[in-house]
């Protein structure tokens, strides 16, 4: 093997160490770089003659020709061999499960909400809503509860500049609803031709001074009222229990009046239900407050109590959605915690 041979192969064997393309260029320089072995022999051929030059020269440059080939083979396998690592190192695992969109659902009480419009707007009832930051007059005075009635102490709230409240009932609805519902048929009655009945729930958010394991201080409400001229307390019992039984879904539910006293019905009834059977069966669970509207309250809605009469009733969709889904902390449904929230949908 001559001189030039070994150069080659020593060029092949420095540019195999190289293990970087930075240890590649260093190497390269060596060999074929201005100062590097091949540019020394070129140099070295100047005292040569003119045929001696060429055979030098021509072999300088097989040599100078093998050793580039070995470079750009060495700059291939290190570019396939950085692309082989980078593949490999940002490699999918496609067989990995996939990041999921959260599936949003409606809150439980939402979800009752919805069932208590659907069920009361298919039986004729219209859906109202009202503001929750009530004046003394609508949450209570025009309610037949005067300013020093005993029963606002049960209404202990929160108070808001200006002589407003957050309303403790969805009961001042009634008074709107109806004022409303009066004024748009103003003249059928002044022309004592009547009007259309009033059918309306008002569901929303009520407050009170309240808080345990079945009381928070924001709660909800759904008021109903029924105003026309033939209306009684037997269609009160027909409508509600119908209504308990489609909420529940069972017929095997039976309804309690239990008498009770609130300032804007007379006469009035708490609603009890007792399940026949089931985890809840045997025990008569309180879930609204009802009665004939008084005669004040009729008069206060712009309405002749010797005319118009009719039923109200005032619910707890909090409660009724704890007694469908199971559920012992009213709480629960307020702290936002997704780990119970997830499970209705
Ligand atoms: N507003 C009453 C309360 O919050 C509930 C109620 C009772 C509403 C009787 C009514 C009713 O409409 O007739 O305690």
């Amino acid at each position: 093997m001559n001189e030039l041979d070994t150069l080659a192969d020593a060029a092949r064997a420095s540019f195999a160490q190289a293990l970087t393309p930075s240890d590649l260029e260093n190497a390269k320089a060596l060999y074929l770089g201005k100062a590097g072995r091949i540019t020394e022999l070129m140099k070295g051929m100047a005292s040569l003659s003119v045929d001696e030059k060429k055979t030098r020269g021509a072999a300088i440059n097989l040599a100078k020709q093998a050793i580039e080939t070995a470079l750009t083979e060495r700059r291939q396998a290190l570019a396939a061999a950085e692309l082989q690592a980078q593949l490999q190192a940002e490699a999918l695992d496609v067989t990995l499960p996939g990041r999921q969109h959260g599936q949003g659902g409606l809150h439980p009480v939402s979800l009752t909400l919805e069932r208590i419009e659907n069920i009361f707007g298919s039986m004729g009832f219209d859906v109202a809503q009202g503001p929750e930051i009530e004046t003394d007059w609508f949450n209570f005075t025009a309610l037949n509860t005067p300013e020093d009635h005993p029963a606002r102490s049960m209404h202990d709230t929160f108070y808001v500049e200006g002589g407003y409240l957050l309303r403790t009932h969805t009961s001042p609805m009634q008074i709107r609803y109806a004022v409303q519902h009066v004024k748009k048929h103003r003249a059928q009655l002044d022309a004592g031709q009547g009007m259309p009945e009033i059918r309306v729930i008002a569901p929303g958010r009520t407050y009170r001074v309240d808080s345990d394991a079945t009381h928070s201080p924001m709660f909800h409400q759904c008021e109903g009222l029924w105003i026309g001229e033939n209306v009684s307390f037997k269609d009160l019992k027909v409508v509600f229990t119908d209504f308990c039984r489609t909420f529940f879904e069972s017929e095997d539910l039976v309804l309690r009046f239990r008498p009770s006293f609130f300032p804007f019905t007379e006469p009035s009834a708490e609603i009890d239900i007792q399940f026949q059977s089931g985890s809840l069966a045997g025990r008569w669970l309180e879930v609204a407050g009802s009665g004939q509207v008084h005669p004040n309250v009729v008069r206060n809605m712009g309405l002749d109590p010797e005319q118009f009469i009719g039923f109200a009733f005032g619910m707890g969709p909090d409660r009724l959605t704890m007694l469908r889904y199971g559920v012992n902390d009213l709480r629960l449904f307020f702290d936002g915690d997704m780990r119970f929230l997830g499970q209705f949908r």
